[in-house]
């Protein structure tokens, strides 16, 4: 089964095609990150404009280097919610239009169930159940993914993103948005034991996360060093940054896998694009003999191929929508199917 998808929930706009779930033919992915780098973050009604410039050009471009006939194409995938509104719409409207002409279902997608359907992608072998922690700009969530289509979400951050914390940190140490992969890079050669930062923990909720306090604790060290005129070992306070995040996700996820006796884990998302964090994540699952399972970089960043692997099981389980479709700012995984 052949499908097309677009994803267009933040600031990337992406389109590809992806045959009965697990084989990418063409992945399109283009990225306003430039754009937005400017101001510090993404603007909204920027995105949105950007997403309506771009998305015919790139399904156009997807459709010729796959060497693909429109009347080829089986379904049309579309991610439907959680992100910017403006930006979710430009997304939904364009795949239902061209669901319609050419008279195929369309298949809304939850974004995140998206990022852990990268693994799909990536990994022939591996099929559900699972546990996958979801690591990205907007959302830090772990996950039982309990089916293809059936997930429960365990944890998730009470505050900001773990993408969110790499970024504010990015920013108060002088780096471009979006700051992960340039925090990564300062990170190399510093010492990661060098600062203490707080690993935030929710009473009563093991699953639960919360970095606020972490970011809060990496903007006054560099402030107070700025007021007092000392100068900051920046590669280390990166380094010890990020060794933060990390222990705040890799020991809760294997908390999680250990009580519910999961031997194969999935991490998903931008973050898990990072290398000292997968690197963690990877001698973790060594030591307890579980399986791990991480997309390749390119996989890991919003992209439409995660969008066309969910939409081949989300089909399955006879989950397509009318032409009344319509996109949602937040929606929780778990509550999974608004259009309906
Ligand atoms: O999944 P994604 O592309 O978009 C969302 O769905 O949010 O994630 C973007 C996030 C950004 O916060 C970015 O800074 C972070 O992923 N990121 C990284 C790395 N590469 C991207 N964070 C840490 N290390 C990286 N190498």
């Amino acid at each position: 089964m052949l499908i097309l998808a677009f994803e267009s929930s933040c600031d990337e706009t992406a389109v590809a095609l992806v045959e009965d779930g697990r084989k990418i033919i063409s992945n399109q992915v283009f990225s306003q990150a430039d754009l937005h780098a400017v101001y510090g973050g993404v603007v909204p009604e920027i995105a949105s404009r950007c997403h309506v410039e771009a998305i015919s050009i790139l399904t156009e471009k997807c459709l010729n280097e796959a060497g693909i006939d429109k009347k080829d194409i089986d379904a049309v995938a579309v991610t439907y919610a959680p992100g910017l509104i403006g930006a979710l719409l430009v997304g939904v409207n364009f795949a239902k239009s061209f669901a319609w002409v050419l008279g195929v279902p369309i298949i809304p997608v939850h974004h995140i169930k998206g990022h852990i359907a990268a693994n799909y992608l990536a990994f022939p072998e591996l099929e559900p159940p699972f546990l996958c922690l979801s690591i990205s700009g907007g959302n830090s969530l772990l996950v039982n993914v309990k089916s293809y289509t059936d997930m429960e979400i365990l944890g998730s951050s009470r505050d900001d993103a773990a993408g969110e914390c790499f970024d504010k940190t990015a920013r108060v140490l002088g780096l471009p948005y979006p700051g992960g992969k340039h925090v990564q890079a300062l990170a190399e050669g510093g010492d990661k034991n060098k600062y203490v930062f707080p690993i935030g923990n929710i009473a009563g909720s093991p699953y639960d996360m919360s970095f606020s306090g972490l970011k809060t604790a990496v903007i006054n060290l560099v402030h107070n060093a700025e007021q007092k005129g000392e100068e900051i070992d920046r590669a280390s306070l990166a380094a010890s940054f990020t060794k933060a995040v990390s222990d705040s996700l890799v020991p809760r996820t294997m908390m999680a896998a250990e009580e519910l006796g999961y031997k194969k884990i999935a991490v998903a998302g931008g973050v898990a694009a990072n290398k000292d964090i997968r690197q963690d994540f990877r001698e973790q699952c060594d030591r307890r003999g579980i399986e791990l399972f991480i997309p390749p970089m390119n996989l890991c960043g919003d992209n439409a191929a995660m969008i066309g692997a969910q939409a081949y099981y989300e089909y399955l389980a006879g989950n397509t929508a009318d032409i009344d479709l319509n996109a949602y700012a937040s929606l929780d995984l778990d509550s999974d199917g608004a259009f309906r």
